[in-house]
């Protein structure tokens, strides 16, 4: 039985993907869950669960919002991690209230900028190129670390 589960959904750019891997990288007690691709496991197995995705038209990726919504269990611990275009408060409020509805701990959030394609941007050659950058990804190893779910050797 593993501890964590992340939960992603970047379909974008794979750019909130990269925060992911990066917490998760040699940690044998995470499971990282493609919310695209996997059914995810039976989220009751777990004592932490992260929520991690792209800002969609203001949103959290709405399969995964779908699916906290439905198995969130009482008591887990919840963290959120994203990406945007335009940083602006309150990205996570939505994530925040079901952890709530579903008598969860929010633990806390990361967000950062991520290279943009979308729509008009394209034609400009996007936004937040090179985003998440190193010193960002670094600073999501650093909110993981800092929750204390577990020890954690970072380079
Ligand atoms: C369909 C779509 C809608 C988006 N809407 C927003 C938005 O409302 N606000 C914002 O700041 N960024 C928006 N973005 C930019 C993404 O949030 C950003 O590129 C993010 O890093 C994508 O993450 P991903 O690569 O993990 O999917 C949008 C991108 C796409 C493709």
């Amino acid at each position: 039985m593993k501890n964590i589960a992340i939960l992603v959904y970047s379909t974008h750019h794979g750019n909130t993907r990269k925060l992911v891997d990066a917490i998760a990288m040699g940690q044998d007690d995470i499971d990282v869950i493609d919310i695209t691709k996997e059914k995810p496991a039976d989220l009751s197995q777990y004592a932490v669960v992260g929520v991690a995705s792209g800002i969609y038209a203001g949103h959290f990726g709405k399969p995964l919002v779908r699916y906290i919504k439905a198995n969130l269990c009482e008591g887990q611990r919840v963290f959120a991690l994203y990406t945007y275009g335009m940083p602006r408060s309150g990205y996570t409020n939505e994530i925040k209230n079901i952890v709530e509805e579903s008598r969860c701990l929010y633990s806390g959030e990361y967000g950062c900028k991520g290279y943009n394609t979308f729509g008009p941007f394209k034609l400009f050659g996007g936004t937040g190129k090179g985003h998440p950058s190193a010193s960002e990804i670094q600073g999501a190893i650093d909110f993981f670390v800092g929750l204390k779910f577990k020890r954690m050797k970072v380079k």
